[in-house]
């Protein structure tokens, strides 16, 4: 294969090393798990619209473009056609019509450690009788079961980068006709991930994707109302999914008033108004990440993560983030969190976890800049 091949179906034109040279991020930011600094192609568009919207010279629909350039170019990162795909601004805001149409008593399960944004928007319909049950994440598939509505979890965990079983888990649900719901947050931009493995995947894009805040992706099959008689209840689901927060720009773009109401078809009628300087900075990062393409990015993050891991005599593994148990920390290696801190290392602490993430822009210098002060390596 060509170097310049890329398994994810782009063509790469860049190379880690011409990428890295976007990012003025400073020295040892290893906190890609809380937010993504943007590549200079992102910030400099996202400027420039704040310029444009500060002094009025531009119409609106100029920024707001930004929305399908930016759902066409997730799609290609995860497989689906543009179609397919709601865009939003938080996972937790685009999983909640999934969680309106379940029905009455609704059973959904969770991984135990599961992020709230994967959780939360479930565990509120509580008073209809809906359950969120809990499992570890190892035993998630077996613990599907008949009673299972609905499977939530994320690709990889938040507080701990544990990255999940997902053939195991969807092939479980598949067997008990339960619905799926991935959370790429934590993953997306660094794991390859296919959509069409799962009925839902949602991803928020200012982490790995090195968007600003604010922009958001749902994939939907790509029949919402396909009636299946194997699975009476699947389409019943479908017939209920409703896009609750449809307004003008779930109409499919343009200004209306009144009534009739003329939704967009499928997915797009789940848009909700877009955060258009976000999308503008979202466009360019989607772009940049393609060129380089996913199956690189991997191999670089895991390299990195796998050098830290070692490093601290841990055992390799398949995460751009390590996490390691603060209590062990400060058994192992006293006084790592001050010196961590005095060496200006971003990290973040997360479910009683010191948490590093690895991403294109980090080198393996920020690796060793963090292992020298978690260890108090004494550097000639
Ligand atoms: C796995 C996961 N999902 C989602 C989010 C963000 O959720 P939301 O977009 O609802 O704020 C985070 C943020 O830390 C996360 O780690």
């Amino acid at each position: 294969m060509d170097i310049n091949d890329d398994p994810t179906g782009s063509t790469s034109r860049l190379t880690i090393a011409q990428a890295r040279t976007e990012w003025d991020v400073q020295t040892a930011f290893l906190d890609s798990c809380s937010y993504g600094p943007p590549p200079r192609r992102g910030w400099e568009a996202l400027q420039r619209s704040l310029d444009q919207w500060r002094v009025g010279s531009v119409p609106w629909p100029r920024w707001a473009e930004s929305v399908d350039t930016s759902r066409e170019l997730f799609g290609r990162l995860v497989g689906v056609p543009a179609g397919q795909m709601a865009t939003g601004a938080a996972v937790s805001q685009l999983l909640a019509p999934i969680a309106a149409a379940l029905p009455d008593g609704a059973e959904v399960l969770i991984p135990n450690i599961e992020f709230t944004s994967g959780v939360y928007p479930f565990a509120v319909h509580a008073d209809r009788g809906m359950r969120v049950r809990t499992a570890p994440l190892d035993t998630l598939a077996e613990a599907v079961d008949a009673s299972t509505a609905l499977v939530s979890f994320s690709a990889a965990q938040s507080a701990t980068g544990e990255v999940a079983d997902l053939p195991a888990i969807t092939r479980a649900a598949r067997k008990v006709g339960a619905l799926t719901v991935l959370d790429g947050t934590q993953t997306a931009g660094w794991l390859p991930l296919d959509a069409a493995n799962v009925d839902f995947l949602a991803v928020a894009a200012y982490k790995w994707l090195c968007a600003p805040r604010g922009t958001a992706f749902l994939t939907m099959p790509s029949q919402l109302a396909a009636a299946d008689d194997d699975q009476p209840h699947r389409a019943e689901f479908f017939d209920r999914l409703k896009p609750l927060a449809a307004g003008w720009f779930a109409a499919g773009g343009a200004a209306s008033y009144g009534m009739p109401m003329h939704l967009a078809d499928g997915a797009r009628a789940f848009d909700i108004s877009p955060a258009w300087h976000s999308w503008v900075g979202t466009a360019p990062a989607l772009e940049l990440l393609l060129d380089v393409g996913v199956d690189r990015i991997h191999a670089h993050d895991l390299a990195l993560a796998n050098r830290f891991r070692t490093g601290l005599g841990l055992a390799e593994s398949n995460s751009a983030i390590v996490s390691i148990d603060l209590g062990i920390v400060d058994r192992s290696w006293p006084g790592a969190v001050d010196r961590l801190d005095a060496a200006g290392v971003r990290y973040s602490q997360a479910g009683g976890n010191m948490r590093f993430g690895f991403h294109l822009f980090n080198d393996v210098a920020d690796v060793d800049t963090a292992l020298n002060a978690v260890t108090d390596a004494v550097v000639l």
